[in-house]
Order: structure tokens, then sequence, then C-alpha cells
């Protein structure tokens, strides 16, 4: 097949397989497991990734100590208890499913302190409550060969491809480090005790696979934690694996886990491919196995170019291949334009998987979904309809796009004269462009549908029976509340009709705003954030304030958002103040309050107030349209205001119903 992206398309020898092109998943647990135990729910979203070209899928993730804690109470429920033999059969069907499509399936386990309450050396510990955890015996050391060999045992029996190792934060690279591995017995000190673990585990796990399957680790090279594992010590490592013989590829990040888990999986701050060099330091020394890479990889030409440039032979994607498990096709499709891009935002993903919740995606509803919404599920529908969309937000944009891939007579109108909705002015928050990267995707949709797009034209009840729908999708999103009415009081704050006190909608609208501001934050998320850093680069004093005990603890926290906005905010001047509210604001007077001890302070000569408050559902028109005998749903915001992702999952529910 003619391709622009030669060097992706290219196979390549791993182990002993031959691997149909450079393009892997790369390991991530979506969650799906039920008890330790795989799930159809798990076997369909595999083999999806393999329907939609990837040339290796790396399953994730695998506990590994049998003897450990009940995988269902672990932290991130719904992992694979790999040692359990009634997964054979689900690994089975996932084999087949995956091999049907000409790609090879490896599973990634591994075990790890913060779940087995053991250490390689006693230290307070994370998954302890930092209470120290003693350190592991030669006796547990034992134990965990025997377990990683009863887990290899389970693999081999399945017919999996592979296995690779879990080294990024677990006992495959606890040992390796300076700072946590303080054993004075021949698992520690010198760098040959230090590899001593892995190497024994690697020869167990090989002695049960034999050569005729692949042997592979992910493995950190470089932990940013201070004393720990150096990139140079961690290259050095890497070429000591290499040289044992027992591993076929090497598959290179940074950083580790629990406790630098941004940097494993970083939101839309940071840069593409930010930890290629890594990879890059490894293959130079490393030239005897294939070399992956992984990292914020979501362009196919920058994919292309890592590879064609010599800097790794495979490039693993996760997030890009949740948003669009059809990029590999796509790409070798020439079909570039049409590539869901991911978002970088963390929210439906790793921010639902720490809550202890299966896996989504924000732009891709199928994920986890795909036997009903998965590749190829989408039908024409029985009777082509008259749809009349109101509202050109993300929820309103699907709608129509899905309605109108189903054959549907679709009418999209949008009051504004640009399609987005809020997203358009979110994308403007310092840092956030990528949180509208789907919005151009949307529109080429859209542009090769046969949709009729008004736009700058105000719906009313009457254009809309004058459109004679069949079906009517009310989308018409949410308003920002300035008032400051928070569920805490129900009452609002005294003075926020002044003019001086702005919304969301205003600030984003360009409205004036003087030097000094106090930027309220009443929802805990990026908005508040990301208002303040953007006022204060552009020279102002602002002061942010939040009810909560923490800036950004609601979504921040768990979507790994937090350590790059509050380093965001300290760059850009922006002063802090937890557990603080407004009380009043008369003229230039801002009253506060700590919500903790109910102390008053004051605040004099502020110019602007911005309240980030909550958003109200504009259900206007649904309302009016109630009983016109239409058939009617509200979608999105003014559903019931929430994420991108609730917007895309209803037009998805309610478009492929219809
Ligand atoms: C939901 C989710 C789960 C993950 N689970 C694992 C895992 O089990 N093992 C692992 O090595 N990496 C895991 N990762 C990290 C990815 O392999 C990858 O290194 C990271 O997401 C950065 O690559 P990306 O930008 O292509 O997503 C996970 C990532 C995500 C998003
Ligand atoms: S939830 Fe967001 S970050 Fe995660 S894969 Fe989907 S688009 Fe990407």
């Amino acid at each position: 097949m003619q391709t622009s992206f030669p060097h992706l398309a290219a196979p390549i020898h791993v182990g002993p397989f031959t691997l149909k092109n450079r393009m892997a998943v790369a390991p991530h647990g979506p969650f799906y497991a039920d008890k330790g135990v795989l799930t159809q729910r798990y076997v369909d979203y595999e083999i999806e990734k393999a329907k939609g070209g990837a040339g290796l899928v790396i399953m994730s993730f695998g506990v590994a100590n049998h003897k450990g804690p009940d995988v269902a109470t672990s932290m991130f429920g719904g992992m694979v208890a790999t040692w359990d033999k009634r997964n054979i059969p689900y690994f089975r069907v996932i084999v087949a499913g995956i091999h049907e499509h000409g790609a090879r399936v490896f599973f990634q386990f591994g075990e790890s302190a913060f779940r087995s309450k053991l250490a390689v050396s006693a230290l307070p510990h994370l998954g302890n409550g930092l209470d120290w955890t003693p350190e592991m015996s030669k006796q547990d050391i034992a134990d965990l060969m025997d377990s990683y060999a009863r887990c290899a045992e389970v693999i081999a029996e399945a017919g999996l491809d592979g296995i690779e190792m879990h080294g990024h934060g677990d006992f495959f690279s606890d040992f390796f480090s300076l700072a946590i591995n303080r054993r004075e017995d021949e698992y520690g000190g010198c760098r040959e005790n230090r590899l001593r673990f892995f190497l024994e585990a690697a020869s167990v796990i090989r002695g049960v696979i034999g050569t005729e399957r692949v042997l592979g680790a992910r493995l950190s090279v470089y932990d940013l934690l201070p004393g720990s594992l150096p990139l140079e010590e961690g290259v050095e490592v890497a070429r000591l694996l290499a040289a044992s013989g027992w591993i076929d590829y090497l598959n290179i990040d940074t950083s580790i886990e629990p406790q630098l888990l941004e940097h494993i999986i970083p939101p839309m701050y940071v840069e593409q491919g930010y930890e290629v060099y890594a990879a890059e330091a490894v293959k130079r020394v490393v030239r005897e196995l294939p070399i992956f890479t992984a990292g914020r990889i979501v362009d196919p030409q920058f994919a292309e170019d890592i590879i064609a440039a010599g800097r790794a032979d495979v490039v693993t994607m996760a997030r890009a291949l949740i948003a669009d498990p059809e990029w590999p096709n796509k790409v070798l499709e020439g079909r570039t334009a049409d590539i869901r891009p991911c978002l970088g935002d963390n929210q439906e993903c790793i921010g639902r998987a720490i809550l202890g919740l299966p896996m989504g995606c924000t732009v891709n509803p199928a994920a986890g979904n795909e036997r009903e919404w998965g590749i190829g599920t989408l039908q024409p529908a029985a009777e082509k309809r008259r749809v009349t969309v109101v509202g050109g937000g993300p929820a309103g944009m699907e709608a129509a796009r899905i309605a109108a891939l189903r054959g549907h007579d679709v009418h999209l109108i949008e009051r504004s004269g640009e399609l987005g909705g809020q997203v358009l002015l979110a994308r403007q928050l310092p840092g956030r462009a990528d949180i509208g990267k789907f919005l151009p995707w949307q529109e080429r949709q859209l542009g090769n549908l046969p949709v009729r797009i008004s736009l700058g034209m105000e719906a009313t009840v009457d254009s809309v029976v004058a459109d004679a729908p069949d079906v009517v999708i009310v989308a018409t999103g949410s308003d920002w509340d300035k008032s400051g009415l928070a569920a805490l009081s129900y009452l609002p704050i005294a003075g926020t009709t002044q003019a001086n006190v702005l919304s969301v909608t205003d600030v984003m609208a360009g409205a004036e705003i003087g030097d000094a501001v106090i930027v309220l934050d009443l929802t805990g998320f990026v908005q508040a954030p990301g208002i303040a850093e953007m006022l204060a680069t552009a020279g102002k004093s602002v002061e942010l304030l939040t009810p909560y005990p923490r800036v950004g603890s609601t979504t921040l926290e768990f979507t790994y958002q937090r350590p790059f906005i509050m380093q965001r905010l300290a760059t850009a001047g922006v002063v802090t103040r937890v557990d603080t509210s407004i009380c009043s604001i008369e003229g230039m007077r801002v009253e506060l309050m700590d919500s903790t001890t109910g102390q008053i302070s004051v605040r004099d000569g502020i110019d602007s107030v911005i309240i980030v408050g909550g958003r109200i559902p504009q259900q206007g028109l649904a309302k009016a349209l109630t009983g016109k005998g239409i058939e009617c749903h509200s979608i999105g915001d003014c559903a019931e205001p929430a994420t991108i992702g609730r917007a895309f999952g209803d037009a998805w529910q309610i478009c492929r119903a219809l």
C-alpha cells in the first residue's frame, strides 16, 4: 500500500515475530476486569484496537502477587489477577480476535509496593498510609518469583504472544533505584546487585514462556525522583538488561508511580513526545533490541518523524488510540484528517480510573462500549427523519454528525456566527488550546455530510415548528452563574450585580477588567485558575480564592492537571488563598470569610471581581417546545451541565437510537 508514512507502516521484528507496522497500543489498563477476571467488555475493548490497525496491542494491567491483597479492593479497581486461570478463556478470545486482524498481543503485569504492602527496603510508603513498609525478605522475593511464574503460565496457556514486565514504579524498577533500594544483601548496593531482582524475574518468566513468545520490559530510565534513577544510570541499566539476553524489546519511558503519575500520563500542558529523548538515549547504546517509545504522541507526522530519525523503533500510544482506535488505519489509508484527536484532558480515561471507575473517553463514547458503538456498528436509520438540532456546541455538532451519518435529514442551528459553543472560549485559556482540538475535526466531518448549517440564527419555538422536524434535539448549553449562589448557602453573594463583578462568559467575551482582580472559584476546575493565569500574565494583580481546601480540588486532582496548573499560577504570580469565600462586594471593597473559621478580612481597591460559579442549563427552548407534538430531546449542558464527554455521550445515546 502506498503511504505517506512509510516508517510507521514498516514491519519490524520483535523476538520471534514480525509486527506488521510500528504503531502499537501503549499498555493501559481500562479497568474493566471484575474481581480480577477479564470481562466481555475487556475483550471487546482490546480487539477493537487491532481492528483499528495497530500492529501490536500491549494489554494491561495485570497484578502478579497471588498472595497480595484482594485485587477487587486494590487502588484502581478492575485490574486483572494475572495468575487466575479463569482469565484463560477470555484471553483466548482476545488472542483470536487480535490475530484475525494480523496484529500481535502482549500482556503487561507487575507488582508494586503500593498494592502489595511489600517494599524493596523499609521505607514510608504512599500505599501504606505513609507508614513504614517493612523490607521484603528473601522468602518474599522467592514468593514473588513464584507469582511471576504462575502469571507467565496463564499467559502462555492462553496463547498470548508475549509478556511485558511493568517497570515504572514496580518491584521490577524499584530495585534499580538508588533512593528506594537501600538493601544490604545481594539485591542492593552495587549495580549488579540492584539488577538481580529483575534478571531473576526475567529468567523465571522466560523459563515458562520459552523463546517462542516475546518477553519485553517497560522501563523508566529516568524516574525524576531526587537521587533515585538519573538518566545516565537508567540508560546503563537498560544496556545491561538488553545484554542479559532475557528480553526481546525495551519500552522506554520516564517517571515513577505512584509518586509522579502526572509525568507518566500528563495532560495537555505537556508537549507531544515529551519523553522520546529517553528512548533516544537508550537507542544510542542498545543496538540489539527494538526500542519502543511513548508519551503524548498524537500527530501522525510527529510519530513518523520519530522513527524516520531513528529516535525509536516503535511508537506506542495509549490516549491517541483510546480517542480513535482507527488511528493506524486512517494513517495508512491517508485519512489523517479523519482522526478524532485526543485532547489530553485526562477526564474520562485516567480521570475515571483514578476514581475506581471503568475508563471512557471524552471524545470517543465507544471506548468501553465497543459492542454497541464500536467500529462498524453505526447502522443507517430504518426511516429517514427530519432532525433539527438547536445549538452548535460539542453536543449539537456531534448529534448532527451522528444523525446525518445514519441518513437523517439534519438542520443544525447555531445562534452565534461560529460552531463550537463554550469550547471556543475554553480553548483560549492559557495552555488549553488542545481542549478545542476536536472542533476542526467535527467541522470537517460535518462538511463531508449533507447537514444544513444555519449560523447566526436564533431558534424560537415558531422557527423550529416552521422547520417541520420529526425530531428536535436541543443542545442550547449553559450559562455561567456570577451570583455566587453556592450550594453551601443557597444565597447570592451581596453585590454581585455590580458592573465590576463579572462571570466567566463576560471575561471570555472580552469585558473590561481592572488592574486589581479577585477571582473566586466555586467549581474547583480549570476555568478559575485559567482566567487567573491569563489576567496575571497580562500584568494584572490577581488573587485566586476558593472555599475548598485546595485550588483545583475537584477534577484537576484526578486528571493530573493540578501540578501543572499550580506551577503555571506560581509562574504568572497569582496569589492563591484556600478555604476562603466572599461575603460581600461593595464598590471596590470586598469582604472575605475564612470558610473554616468564619474569620472576616477585607480587601480594598479591587477593580474587578470574577465569580466562577456553577453553570445554569439553558432550558427555555426545550420547555417551550413541550406539548407542541414534536419529539424533543435535550442533550449536553442544557440537560445537565457537565463535561464535553457527557455532551458527546448524550449525542451518541440519542442519535444512535433515532
Ligand atoms: C487509562 C490509562 C491507564 C494506563 N495504565 C498503564 C499501565 O497499566 N501500565 C503502563 O505501563 N502504563 C499505563 N499507562 C500509561 C501509558 O502506557 C502511556 O505511557 C501514557 O498514557 C502516555 O502515553 P499517551 O500520551 O500515548 O497516553 C496508562 C495510561 C492511561 C491513559
Ligand atoms: S479522555 Fe481525553 S485525554 Fe483521555 S483519551 Fe480521551 S480525549 Fe484523550
